[in-house]
């Protein structure tokens, strides 16, 4: 009995991640107890009064059926007890309801005062991490199991919404401000990240995941991030600045087209553009499409990118022009 309360009363740090019920996904943060708490509370008071006054409707109905054709309604007057009631008693489960609600908004909004910063960026049609104080970005969340995680976020272009099911967190994302909200995931494993505002046709694959590992693990993995710009080579470089700046969302390396234009076998080669003209896809042509994307669009799509000038340093760029040139056919 003691052991079962003390396995009961054990710190979050020694639960996993709880499985999914019909209506919800996995539990794998420490908000989702709280959140599928309301969602149930309300759940079930909507079943229970469902049945209630469905129950009372036909039951009534049948009851009180008129069974002659000369009969007549007897003259009903009020009750002001069944009245009081039947407004007092729903009131309080209201009450509740707004408390439990206001709760959790709260500490959903007011992220601990120690926790683990990561910046998030939307882009049409990615999303992207920085960590500060590091040389740390990547395409992917990254982060330590049992430690709270404050998220500051923005987007580069439209309105864009970041929403990780398993932790119950969703919050907006959008240009010229920053939102912040936080987590802390309970379990090591994968969480899928999900853009929920509608922002333009690659809406619906603008996916990332959520990557807990034990926190050991977490510090060997943020070490061998974190180095120097200079010191990678510049095709490795490139490479890494392609998946974490979300270039791959829109861009494939194996020849099919997304919403961009593929890079597979392009360098060097002429290809014709919106106005009937040619180019030939050389460094210059590269930078340019990368800075000012929409001054020679590829024909056949559509100037949606938006532009990298300011975003990346030059060393970066010529990585992604390196990168592009291995991408043979
Ligand atoms: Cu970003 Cu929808």
């Amino acid at each position: 009995m003691t052991a079962l309360l003390v396995a009961l009363l054990a710190s979050p740090s020694a639960q996993a991640a709880k499985d999914a019920t019909f209506w919800m996904p996995p539990q794998a943060s420490t908000h989702a107890a709280e959140v599928d708490f309301v969602f149930y509370y309300i759940y079930w008071l909507c079943v229970f009064f469902f049945i209630v006054m469905m129950g009372a409707t036909f039951g009534m109905a049948w009851k009180y059926r008129a069974k002659s054709d000369d009969q007549r309604t007897d003259p009903i007057s009020h009750s002001t007890r069944l009245e009081i009631a039947w407004a007092g008693f729903p009131s309080i489960l209201l009450v509740v309801m707004f408390v439990l609600g206001f709760k959790g908004f709260i500490n959903l909004s007011v992220p601990p005062a120690d926790s683990f910063d990561v910046r998030v960026t939307g882009t049409k049609w990615s999303w992207s991490y920085e960590y500060p104080g590091s040389n740390v970005s990547s395409s992917d969340l990254v982060v330590p199991a049992n430690t709270p995680v404050r998220l500051t976020m923005n987007s580069r272009d439209v309105l864009h919404s970041f929403f990780v099911p398993d932790f119950r967190i969703k919050k907006d994302v959008l240009p010229n401000r920053y939102t912040v909200i936080w987590f802390e995931a309970t379990a090591v494993g994968e969480h899928i990240v999900y853009c929920t505002e509608y922002c333009g046709n690659g809406h619906s694959r603008m996916l990332s995941t959520v990557k807990v590992m034990e926190p050991s693990a977490f510090k060997v993995w943020f070490n061998e991030q974190n180095v120097n710009e200079d010191d990678i080579p510049l095709v490795q470089l490139g490479e890494s600045t392609f998946q974490s700046k979300g270039c791959a969302a829109c861009h494939s390396v194996d020849g099919s087209a997304l919403v961009g234009p593929t890079l597979k076998g392009k360098y060097g080669t002429e290809e014709k553009l919106e106005d009937g003209s040619t180019v030939t896809i050389d460094d210059n042509y590269i930078r340019e499409s990368i800075m000012a994307p929409a001054a020679k669009v590829v024909a056949g799509f559509q100037p949606t990118m938006p532009p990298y000038q300011g975003q990346l340093s030059d060393r970066q760029v010529d990585g992604l022009i390196e990168y592009f040139k291995t991408l043979k056919d």
